[in-house]
C-alpha cells in the first residue's frame, strides 16, 4: 500500500511490548489517560499508530493488533532518561501543571527532546498517505507538528494537548519557549481539553510572536503573504461510556463488585480513589482530609473503608519516588491509628488493575474521590459515572480539573482547602438518595451523551475544515 490515509503520533503505543529471554514479544495495555481514549477510536479504524514500546532498546518491526498498524520508535536508555524522564516528564509536566512540583531545565534534556521529536516526525512521514492525516499527541511530541509539515507539506496535521496548558507567565519560564510555539504551529489545528487552556496558548502566540490572532485563528504569514492559518479551539476528551456501561452491566462484573465489598468486611461506606501515582492527583490531599475526618469522628473508624488505587507511575522520576514514599508513610499513620486486627480503614494498592476489576470497584464505591490539583480532564470520573447504570454513587470532583467544566452533577471541591474537602465529602457520604439518583442521572446525561468517538470525530472534521493547500488540488 502507499500509506495510511490517518497516522496517529503518540509517544507511546496502547500496549506495552515486552520481550521475553527467549525472544517471546508480550504485550500488555499501557498506562493513562491518552490510551484510554484513543484506543477505542483506532480499533478497527485501519489506521497507523507511531508510538513507543515502553521500555528502553526495544528495536521491533510494525505489527498488526486489531486492524491498526503499530510502529514502533525505539529509544535507548539515555532516550529513556533525558527526553521521556527528564524533559518529557520532569520538565514539561510539572511546568504544565500549576508547577505543583518544581521544573528542572537542562540543556541536554532540551537537545534530546529535539532528537526524538524528529525520530517520531520521520516514522510518521513515512506511513503517511499522500494527502492523508497525521494526528499528533501530547507534551512529549510538541515539535512533532512543525517537523511533519516540512517533511511532508502536503498532509494535515493535528495536534492535540491532553493535559492542561499554562498561563503565560507560567510558559514564559521554558528557556525553548519560542521552539516549542512554533512547532506547535506546524499544525492546523491545535486541540485543547478545556477552553481556558486555548485561550492560555493563543495568548502565548500573541506575545512570543509576531503572528496575528483573531478569536481562535492564528494567521501565518510569509514575507508579508498569508501562507496559510492554525485554528487553536477546545475538545474535551472522553472515554468509550457505552462500552464501559456495558461491561458495568454483566454479570460478572456486578458479583464481583458485592464480593468485593464483602472482601472489604461490608463497610457501611466505601470511599474510593483511583489515580496514576502522581503529585498532580492530589492523593495526599485526599487522604489527609480522610484521616481527619476519622480523627474527628465525623466518619467512623469501624464502618468506613476507603480504597486508595494509586497505579505505578514514572517511578524513576525523583519527585514521583517522593510522593510514593509520603503517601505510603501517610496511609500506615491512619491505619496505624485508626486501624483494628481485621480492618484498616485505608486499603492502599500500588497495582494496576484490568478494566473489569475497575468496573467492579467503581460499582462498589459509595463515593468516588477525584481530587487533583490539577489535571487536563480526568477519565476515572468519566468512567465512575459510566460504570453507575443503578444511578447510584457520588462523585466528588476537584475544581481543577478538565472534567469540572463538564460534570455539573458532581459535588465540586477545592482540594488546597482540607476544611472544605472534609465538608464536600462528608456532604456525599450523607446525601440522601434522591439528590444522589438525580445528579448521578445528569451526570450520566453528559458522559454517555458525548463519548470519545464523537470527540475524534469532531476534532478530525474540525481539521478538515482548516483550509489547506491541498483543497486547491
Ligand atoms: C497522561 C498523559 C499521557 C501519558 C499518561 C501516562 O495521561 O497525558 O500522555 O501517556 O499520562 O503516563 P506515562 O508517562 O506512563 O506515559
Amino acid at each position: 500500500r502507499t500509506g495510511y490515509d490517518l497516522v496517529v503520533v503518540a509517544n507511546r503505543l496502547p500496549v506495552d511490548v515486552s520481550t521475553g529471554d527467549d525472544g517471546e514479544v508480550t504485550w500488555s495495555r499501557s498506562p493513562g489517560g491518552l490510551v484510554t481514549a484513543m484506543a477505542p477510536v483506532m480499533s478497527g479504524a485501519q489506521g497507523a499508530w507511531v508510538g513507543w514500546g515502553g521500555s528502553p532498546d526495544l528495536d521491533l518491526d510494525p505489527f498488526e493488533v486489531d486492524g491498526t498498524l503499530l510502529v514502533p520508535v525505539p529509544l535507548c536508555a539515555d532516550d529513556v532518561e533525558s527526553f521521556y524522564e527528564g524533559f518529557s516528564n520532569d520538565t514539561l509536566w510539572p511546568l504544565y501543571h500549576d508547577v505543583i512540583s518544581a521544573p528542572a531545565f537542562h540543556r541536554a534534556w532540551w537537545e534530546a527532546y529535539q532528537r526524538v521529536n524528529l525520530r517520531f516526525a520521520e516514522a510518521a512521514a513515512a506511513q503517511v498517505a499522500h494527502g492523508g492525516t497525521v494526528w499528533v499527541h501530547d507534551y512529549q511530541l510538541q515539535l512533532v507538528p512543525r517537523l511533519v509539515r516540512e517533511l511532508r507539506p502536503d498532509v494535515r496535521i493535528g495536534y492535540f494537548h491532553h493535559i492542561p496548558f499554562p498561563p503565560l507567565e507560567i510558559f514564559t519560564q521554558l528557556p525553548w519557549r519560542r521552539q516549542v510555539v512554533e512547532g506547535l504551529l506546524g499544525a492546523d489545528l491545535v486541540g485543547f481539553q478545556r477552553a481556558g487552556d486555548a485561550a492560555n496558548f493563543v495568548r502565548v502566540v500573541r506575545r512570543l510572536t509576531d503572528l496575528t490572532t483573531r478569536g481562535q485563528v492564528v494567521t501565518i504569514t510569509r514575507h508579508g503573504k498569508v501562507e496559510r492559518h492554525v485554528r487553536a479551539a477546545p475538545f474535551p476528551i472522553s472515554i468509550d461510556s457505552g462500552a464501559f456501561d456495558e461491561l458495568a452491566r454483566t454479570d460478572a462484573v456486578q458479583q464481583r463488585a458485592h464480593d468485593i465489598r464483602r472482601e472489604l468486611g461490608d463497610p457501611r461506606t466505601l470511599l474510593l480513589g483511583v489515580d496514576r501515582l502522581d503529585y498532580t492527583k492530589g492523593i495526599r490531599h485526599r487522604i489527609k482530609a480522610y484521616g481527619e475526618l476519622l480523627a474527628e469522628g465525623r466518619l467512623s473508624a469501624q464502618e468506613t473503608t476507603l480504597v486508595q488505587v494509586a497505579s505505578p507511575s514514572r517511578e524513576n522520576v525523583d519527585a514521583y519516588v517522593q510522593l510514593r514514599d509520603e503517601v505510603e508513610q501517610l496511609v500506615g499513620r491512619i491505619n496505624g491509628d485508626h486501624g483494628q486486627v481485621g480492618h484498616a480503614p485505608v486499603q492502599y494498592l500500588h497495582q494496576s488493575f484490568p478494566m473489569e476489576e475497575m468496573a467492579a470497584l467503581y460499582l462498589a464505591a459509595d463515593v468516588m474521590l477525584v481530587t487533583a490539583l490539577r489535571d487536563g480532564m480526568n477519565l476515572v470520573a468519566k468512567e465512575y459515572v459510566a460504570a453507575r447504570s443503578d444511578d447510584r454513587g457520588a462523585l466528588v470532583l476537584s475544581e481543577f480539573t478538565g472534567a469540572a467544566d463538564e460534570l455539573h452533577g458532581a459535588v465540586l471541591v477545592n482540594p488546597h482547602d482540607i476544611d472544605g474537602m472534609k465538608d464536600a465529602i462528608t456532604y456525599a457520604v450523607h446525601m440522601d438518595d434522591r439528590e444522589a439518583r438525580k445528579r448521578m442521572r445528569r451526570l450520566r446525561r453528559r458522559v454517555l451523551g458525548h463519548d470519545v468517538a464523537a470527540w475524534s470525530r469532531e476534532f478530525l472534521a474540525a481539521l478538515q475544515a482548516v483550509p489547506h493547500r491541498s483543497d486547491h488540488g
